[in-house]
């Protein structure tokens, strides 16, 4: 079993906390010793909120990390700072009921990929990426890095998605669509055009 922490402390935190249950009913993998937060010692369901952001910084012995945060800004500057710390791995962490053609998927690293979702062949995604509950991710798919996709997202086929998007929970992105850097697609929005300035999109079709 080796040791991994969760960085955050709410909600999505906790939910991250379940998924590594999950993944370890199938095959035991990961020992939690607990989420990383500033209220150090107060407890968060099952597991402590164990240390403060000096322990990832200080720590000399290899630590698994993941992140229990569902904000895009907010994860790309935590990856940047706890990433200049060697010892600290991120592994990325995918349900066991996830079906995709793993051969032809490319995944970096941080990434949780929750339970239910599909890809099907030939997708790239980044690192630290956020993909709740019962996504779909079409063929051809590219995904940056940073990104959040809240539960039940639709990403058609030939999608380009940049890096530090949020994808409302039950959007639908339409096939080959680009969606740039540092956008907001609305809960239960359908895309039919390029998303490509910063902004929140919303309705159906999908207006800036
Ligand atoms: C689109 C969104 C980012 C807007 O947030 P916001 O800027 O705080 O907007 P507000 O809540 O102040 O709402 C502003 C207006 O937009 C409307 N609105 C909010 N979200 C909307 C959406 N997804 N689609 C259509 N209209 C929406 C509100 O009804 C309100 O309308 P009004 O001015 O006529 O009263 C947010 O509502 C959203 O959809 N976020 C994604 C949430 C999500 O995925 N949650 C799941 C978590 S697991």
């Amino acid at each position: 079993m080796k040791n991994i922490v969760i960085i955050g402390s709410g909600g999505f935190a906790k939910e991250v906390a379940f998924l590594i249950d999950e993944i370890n009913r199938d095959k035991p993998t990961w020992n939690i010793l607990g989420f990383i937060d500033n209220n150090v010692s107060e407890t968060n369901g099952k597991y402590k909120i164990l240390q403060n952001d000096e322990y990832l910084f200080n720590t000399t012995n290899e630590l698994n990390v993941v992140f229990g945060i569902g904000n895009p800004a907010l994860l790309e500057k935590l990856y940047l700072k706890f990433s200049k710390n060697k010892k600290l791995k991120f592994p990325n962490l995918i349900h066991p009921n996830v079906s995709g053609d793993w051969e032809r998927i490319n995944l970096g690293e941080g990434n949780i990929i929750c339970a239910s979702n599909t890809f099907t062949t030939d997708i790239v995604i980044g690192n630290c990426n956020i993909i709740n509950l019962d996504c779909t991710i079409g063929h051809d798919t590219a995904i940056g890095n940073f990104n959040v996709l809240n539960p039940s997202v639709n990403v058609s086929g030939g999608v380009k998605i940049g890096n530090k998007n949020l994808l409302g929970t039950s959007s639908t992105i339409l096939q080959y669509l680009k969606i740039n850097n540092n956008i907001t697609i609305g809960a239960g929005a359908l895309l039919t055009k390029n998303a490509e300035e910063e902004g929140i999109y919303i309705g159906s079709p999908a207006k800036k």
